[in-house]
């Protein structure tokens, strides 16, 4: 395992991260601490979570699994979207984020947060008083940074310009989504992060289990209990015809070319220099085991190249696509 800079902090991450979002759905409490125990032994020291995975249950779950760790590693939760039934349990309003930041703390049975993402970026809301919010989270202890996720860049360049107008705590990393067949990210978003030095965190590495290749096996393609084909979000997400083509593409080139396809497209993210570390999802070893494969494999450049072009690249912010 290899251990990046979080930004400009110091603190050193290591180059994969494990999701939490199955604790609690997919993976059971059982399957949930030896994926714990599998990725520490792996060196993986940063986990992320959200105040709403399992409806706060996954938060629980990763507060047993670090009870005997918990300084050495890097723990992130979320908060934004909908926690509860109130009126107000939503958003990122000084009122929400104060109830939740306690929640979150109690159910992860520790004192403070490493990073404390905003989970989305809320229209109702102004950003100085979220920032703020956020400013007083750090100045009482309860987090260490605050990160955000699923923001344009546009509205990250607007929160980093708050806080410095305003002197409030700076954004550290951000939390994007990222895959061979999600490229959005590459017009604007990473070279922002590389410009403004944000740790990127990227989810969604497989395309939620697309880039496995699965859905075109006949054991897999109408299992019922798989994600793409149970949740309608991610069917949605996943769901235009030249996705498909692009992941059966890049299926049976891993195949040609013997990678495990799961590993090899979580390596082709790892390789991107502006993302710090892709954020895994599995629900049980074997999965996790398939994943942190990618740790073997050897992305050159070229390696790399072909990958890429066997997905479909984003036009260019300026829509200038021409070389001179
Ligand atoms: N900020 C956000 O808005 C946001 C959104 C989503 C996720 N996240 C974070 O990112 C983490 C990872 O996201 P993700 O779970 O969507 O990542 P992903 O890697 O795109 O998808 C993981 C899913 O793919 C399938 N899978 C994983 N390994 C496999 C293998 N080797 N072979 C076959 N299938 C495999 C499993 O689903 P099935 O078995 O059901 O097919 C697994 O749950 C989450 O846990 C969460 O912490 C953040």
């Amino acid at each position: 395992m290899e251990y990046k800079l979080l930004g400009n902090t110091g603190v050193k991450v290591s180059n994969l991260t494990f999701g939490t979002m199955n604790f609690g759905k997919d993976a059971d409490k059982n399957t949930s601490f030896k994926l714990f125990e599998r990725c520490r032994d792996a060196g993986i020291n940063m986990f992320d979570c959200a105040n709403v995975y399992s409806k706060g249950e996954a938060e629980k779950i990763l507060g047993e699994c670090i009870k005997n760790c918990r300084d050495e590693l890097i723990i992130t939760t979320k908060v934004h979207f909908t926690a509860g039934d109130n009126i107000n349990d939503r958003g990122s309003s000084r009122k929400h984020i104060f109830n939740q930041i306690d929640k979150s703390l109690k159910r992860l049975n520790t004192d403070y947060i490493d990073i404390y993402f905003l989970h989305g970026y809320d229209e109702n809301t102004d950003l100085e008083e979220t920032l703020r919010t956020m400013d007083d989270l750090v100045k009482n202890g309860k987090i260490l940074y605050n990160g955000i996720s699923n923001f344009s860049a546009w509205q990250i360049e607007k929160a980093i310009a708050v806080a410095q107008i305003n002197n409030l705590n700076k954004i550290k990393c951000i939390q994007p989504m990222y895959n061979l067949v999600k490229r959005q990210a590459e017009v604007e978003i990473l070279p922002m992060a590389k410009h403004e030095n944000l740790a990127v965190f990227s989810y969604n590495p497989l395309g939620a289990g697309l880039l496995t290749g699965k859905y075109f096996t006949e054991k897999e393609k109408s299992n019922p209990d798989i994600r793409i084909n149970r949740d309608k979000k991610y069917t949605e997400r996943y769901g235009d015809e030249w996705m498909r083509e692009v992941a059966l593409r890049f299926f049976n080139f891993a195949r040609e070319n013997k990678y495990d396809p799961a590993a090899l497209a979580i390596a082709w993210v790892m390789h991107n220099p502006a993302v710090t570390a892709p954020i895994l999802g599995a629900r049980n070893l074997e999965q996790l085991n398939s994943c942190l494969t990618s740790l073997d494999i050897k992305m050159t450049d070229d390696l790399y190249d072909k990958i890429t072009s066997l997905s479909i690249k984003p036009p260019s912010p300026t829509d200038r696509s021409e070389k001179s």
